[in-house]
């Protein structure tokens, strides 16, 4: 399976933070907040990711994360030219997609809680869509999913008024490779975007439609506003520093799922060892 990171977008709930430099770029706490998304896609045993950014950041971009090669991984990049919406993410990777399966996650989305990975990894070859469903305490703000009594999926709405459940659809989906072909045939929503909802409505209508749910053990955070974007920094170092791990680290999550190896961890945490980011890497090693 492939997987898209999609970073562009104009981050106006974020100005003026976002007016000079993309949004996906900014800390939460201790990491650029690319990483997040980035480690989970290869926790999930994701290694071939293409990175869609604005024209304008996409050499930042490059700039932070490369070819991947670093991290025994593949990035690739495009540049989405203006904000059509989440679904145009499939047009623009067709290419990279090519004959394949694919994951999306939204470069603003942060996801933390055990036995995740797991659960990821065994959606990474699905027959139709999963997409997952979380609870929160509103559902307005973004894609809502009902399910019947028996988990039949009853409704899939974007950003509804009256939300019927309080089950938002959190920016990670996974899709077969229809997703390149219901994407071609999809129209612009009233607000002008291809919407992620539409295609996970098409699915839906196919009958081709799994929705997982996110048990209460696993956070998903968003940060599209100042106070989500506060909360997530504080959440990861609260987190960081009364276990000592970290959250979102790629080097590490590289490391753990075998794409590099002990010495290649060690360079890269060689010239990070100033903030302490470096030294957290090297004592993953054993013996080091
Ligand atoms: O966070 C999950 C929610 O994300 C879902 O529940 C909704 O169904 C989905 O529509 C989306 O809602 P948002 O209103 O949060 O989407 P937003 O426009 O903020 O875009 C999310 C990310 O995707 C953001 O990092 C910017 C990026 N993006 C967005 C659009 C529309 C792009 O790169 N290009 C785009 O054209």
């Amino acid at each position: 399976m492939k997987g898209i990171i999609l970073a562009g977008g104009t981050g106006s709930r974020l100005h003026p933070l976002s007016l000079a430099i993309s949004k996906q770029l900014m800390p939460v706490y201790d990491k650029p907040m690319i990483y997040y998304p980035l480690a989970t896609l290869m926790s999930a045993g994701i290694r071939e990711i293409l990175i869609i950014t604005t024209p304008q950041d996409h050499q930042l971009f490059r700039n932070l994360l490369g070819d991947g090669t670093q991290l025994g991984c593949r990035f690739d990049y495009a540049t989405q030219e203006a904000p059509r919406g989440i679904a145009d993410a499939f047009r623009i990777g067709r290419d990279f997609i090519g004959g394949d399966k694919v994951a999306l996650i939204l470069g603003d989305n942060i996801f933390y809680g055990s036995g995740l990975s797991e659960l990821l990894k065994a959606n990474t070859d699905p027959d139709g869509a999963i997409i997952y469903g979380y609870h929160v305490t509103n559902p307005s703000r973004y894609g809502v999913v009902n399910l019947a009594a028996d988990g039949r999926v009853e409704s899939i709405e974007e950003k509804p008024a009256n939300p019927k459940s309080n089950y938002a659809i959190p920016g990670i989906y996974f899709y077969d490779n229809d997703v390149v072909s219901y994407a071609a045939d999809l129209a612009p929503s009233r607000r002008g975007e291809l919407e992620i909802t539409d295609i996970n409505k098409a699915y839906l209508q196919d009958g081709k439609l799994r929705v997982s749910i996110l048990d209460r053990g696993t956070a998903w955070l968003d940060t599209g506003t100042f106070e989500s974007l506060m909360q997530a920094s504080q959440f990861v170092q609260v987190i960081e520093q009364r276990q000592g791990l970290k959250i979102g680290s790629i080097e590490e999550t590289a490391y753990k799922m075998g794409f590099i190896g002990a010495e290649q961890l060690r360079s890269l945490a060689e010239p990070l060892r100033k903030s302490g980011y470096g030294e957290y890497l090297l004592q993953l090693i054993p013996d080091a």
